[in-house]
């Protein structure tokens, strides 16, 4: 009995030094755990003479419970105090002002590209890429312009090595789709383009849109009818536009396109250098030596092709005077798109 009571201090004294949920656990474990203190004397009651054993299980039950209810209160006084301790650790001044996070938005760019797209996509047109990293043959070669063809002055090539460039034009893409698909075909190729040149309306990097037709009886007329539907719809219904003859070593007979400058109503001003116009693209029917080089049958088949500058559509349609604009991310002119 004494000994029982002796256990009583010892648990005592040695609570004092539980200072942690953690730690009381230890000394739950040790008393009154399976193997614990208390446990044991509680087990050991069946070797204790019948008629000790009420006086001894009453002291040693007495024992148990009051170790049980002592932990139970220190545990809900350290588990106030870690609470506290969290609330404070954890304490988040919500006086503080918050961080602001601005709202992305499309690069005029390609908010411009893709409402090309569109247009095109609604016409019957699909969409279809190729690579920045293009083959000499596909850039050039297969466009009929063969090595030392005075055309290739006309586009200051980035060469990666002497057969691999940065393609200078999304053309390539009509050589690499009629490669692998037969006519009929409608399709629009937008991409970056890459040329060694800069001041204020060219940069080495810009974006193209290829596009072209190919079936057994596309006319002239069906390009200049498809052209100038784009143009109503991407411009305005208003918008004069004219066909000029002009040369492109991949389409015969070839054009250029002009809309009536919309700066001066063709007036005659500064940025269409007094002509009333403005140069928006190139077309043209595609060359029967192109369709040699991907094995259609010029005497079958006729189609058109037409590229345009994507910087410069939207220069025109949101009177940006320079290219560089585009490229600089500063935010107060990317705002306004
Ligand atoms: N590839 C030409 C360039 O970048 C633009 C062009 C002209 C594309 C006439 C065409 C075309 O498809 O028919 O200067």
């Amino acid at each position: 009995m004494e000994d029982t009571l002796s256990l009583k201090n010892s648990f005592l004294k040695e609570s004092k030094s539980a200072t942690s949920v953690a730690k009381l656990q230890q000394l739950r474990i040790k008393y009154l755990g399976k193997k614990g203190l208390i446990t044991s004397k509680l087990k050991a009651l069946s070797t204790i003479s019948p008629e000790l054993r009420p006086a001894y299980g009453k002291v040693v039950n007495e024992v148990k419970v009051y170790i049980e209810e002592e932990i139970n209160r220190i545990e809900s006084l350290l588990k106030k105090e870690e609470h506290k301790k969290r609330i404070v650790s954890e304490a988040v001044d919500i006086t503080l002002p918050g961080k602001f996070t601005p709202f992305g938005r499309e690069h005029p760019i390609n908010k411009v590209l893709s409402e090309i797209t569109v247009i095109f996509v609604s016409m019957g047109f699909e969409v279809e890429e190729g690579p920045d990293v293009e083959l000499d043959y596909y850039n050039f070669e297969a466009l009929n312009m063969p090595k030392d063809h005075p055309a290739r002055e006309m586009q200051d090539t980035f060469y990666i090595s002497e057969d691999i460039v940065l393609r200078t034009h999304t053309s390539p893409v009509q050589i690499r789709v009629m490669e692998k698909r037969k006519p009929p075909l409608k399709i629009i190729a937008p991409g970056k383009v890459y040329r060694c040149d800069a001041d204020i309306s060219h940069t080495p990097m810009f974006h193209q849109v290829e596009g072209f037709m190919v079936d057994t009886d596309v006319a002239f007329s069906d390009l200049k009818g498809l052209l100038e539907s784009f143009i109503h719809s991407f411009f305005s219904a208003e918008t004069p536009v004219r066909f000029r003859p002009s040369f492109f070593p991949f389409t015969e007979p070839s054009a250029e396109v002009d809309i009536g400058c919309i700066f001066c109503s063709g007036k005659g001003c500064r940025v269409c250098k007094n002509t009333g116009w403005l140069e928006i693209l190139g077309a043209g029917m595609i060359n029967p030596r192109v369709f040699e080089m991907v094995g259609y049958n010029p005497e079958i088949y006729s189609g058109f092709a037409f590229g345009m500058g994507i910087e410069r559509m939207a220069m025109l349609k949101y009177s940006i005077d320079d290219i560089r604009l585009f490229f600089e991310n500063d935010m107060r002119f990317l705002k306004q798109f």
